[in-house]
């Protein structure tokens, strides 16, 4: 079968691997119809997470059932589902308390694991024609439709990036009437606004120095703040005091909540420089929340921030150590969540806003391609160029 395999730093590609067994009773067989491209995935492109070389990547993975092995009970040949990226047991005491992502026996080094993936266990990923599903009941969201329907993108986006941008909001505390301040417009930060809209957030800000990703955010409802064109906390701080309504009902000492009540980093620690894009600056996207959110406000820390990594500029850095104002934190009051998002603690209902309309994730997603471009997708994705945002390989539309 087809694969896109990890052979350096910036080098993927398409090679021919041998298709997947049924290894314990528990396990299923997937046939994919559509894999997604992720931010994440850039991580490992980058040289910034070490990863062997010769690895089939991809955790956002959705198709058919091919196979089941002898003990799986609510799956069959022929289903139509899509993997949480993250793989549990369902028994550990981590996964009996809803924490799928801090999962106890599926990956013998970390409590954590998914499909293709640097430090995630030794699962084959899933940008590929077939991936091995483990504990398959567990693991597989069931679908409603038909390979290739008009609801395939938004669901391919139940496998990671609409349920970790909707993390990032309970992270951040959004609720309905409450300003929310999303830094990155890449498909999370993009997801997040949408989800903070869908929670009925009073205004949401989407900050980025990409053109085509900003104007998606207007597109979706959000107010669009270019990086590049000065300091972004100043001037989400001028946006807030521009709305008038707002302006007439302060009560006195209100004006000193000029920022936001939520902070989104939808970043990480390849945060790009305000002041100089083309260099890195591994804190600034969250010294930047620090500073827009309101006393008593809250962040969600939902980009990524990894170590080893063995591109950082230097040795604290390369073990993800960063300087990080504790003062200004504990001083707002300021409450704070971060980690992996728990996808099967949101798929399900996210799912069925999909199917009863009142959810279109699939808004986001910028390219389909088949297998044989995705080294070229990469490179483009990396560079953010030409609009690529979200990208799509399909394949075969055979599987139910
Ligand atoms: N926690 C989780 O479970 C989870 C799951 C999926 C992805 N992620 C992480 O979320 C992050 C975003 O993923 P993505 O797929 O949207 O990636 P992406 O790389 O496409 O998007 C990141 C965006 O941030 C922008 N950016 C860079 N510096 C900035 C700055 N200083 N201010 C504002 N914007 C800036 C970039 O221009 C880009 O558009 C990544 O770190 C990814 O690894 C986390
Ligand atoms: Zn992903
Ligand atoms: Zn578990």
């Amino acid at each position: 079968m087809k694969a896109v395999t990890y052979e350096g730093v910036r080098k993927m590609t398409v090679s021919n691997e041998s298709r997947p067994k049924i290894d314990s009773p528990t396990d299923a067989i997937l046939r994919v119809t559509t894999s997604g491209i992720c931010g994440s995935d850039l991580h490992m492109y980058d040289g910034r997470t070490p990863l062997e070389k010769g690895t089939v990547v991809g955790h956002e993975i959705m198709g058919g059932i091919e196979e089941v092995g002898e003990a799986v009970e609510s799956i069959k040949k022929g289903d139509r589902v899509v993997l949480p990226f993250n793989i549990s047991c369902g028994y550990c005491f981590n996964c009996h308390r809803g924490h799928t992502e801090a999962c106890l026996v599926m990956n013998p080094e970390e409590p954590h694991a998914a499909y293709g993936y640097a430090g995630m266990g030794p699962y084959k990923g899933g940008q590929a024609e077939f991936v091995l599903v483990p504990h398959a009941d567990f693991n597989c969201l069931k679908l409603p439709g038909k390979p290739g329907d008009e609801w395939e993108d938004d669901f391919l986006l139940l496998s990671d990036v609409f349920p970790t941008a909707y993390h990032a909001t309970e992270l951040a505390c959004v609720a309905p009437g409450k300003t929310v301040a999303v830094f990155g417009a890449g498909p999370v930060g993009l997801l997040s606004a949408y989800c903070s809209l869908l929670k009925s957030a009073s205004e949401v800000y989407v900050v980025d120095y990409i053109p085509e990703r900003l104007q998606k955010a207007e597109e979706m409802g959000a107010t669009p703040v270019d990086f590049s064109k000065g300091d972004p906390v100043e001037q989400i701080f001028k946006l807030r005091k521009k709305n008038k309504g707002m302006q007439q009902s302060l009560r006195p000492g209100e004006e000193k909540m000029k920022g936001v009540d939520c902070a989104i980093d939808a970043v990480g620690y390849q945060a790009r420089d305000d002041e100089n894009p083309d260099k890195e600056k591994p804190t600034q996207v969250l010294q930047n929340c620090l500073k827009v959110v309101n006393a008593t406000g809250s962040i969600g820390m939902i980009g990524v921030y990894i170590a080893p990594d063995p591109g950082a500029k230097n040795e604290s850095a390369k073990q993800g150590i960063f300087p990080f104002s504790l003062a200004e934190f504990f001083d707002k009051g300021i409450t704070m969540g971060s980690g992996q998002a728990p996808v099967k603690k949101y798929n399900e209902y996210l799912r069925d806003l999909i199917v009863n309309g009142k959810a279109k994730p699939s808004q986001i997603v910028s390219h389909h391609i088949r297998i044989d471009e995705a080294p070229e997708a990469y490179d483009k994705f990396d560079k953010r160029i030409e609009g690529y945002t979200k990208v799509l390989i399909q394949f075969d539309k055979k599987a139910a």
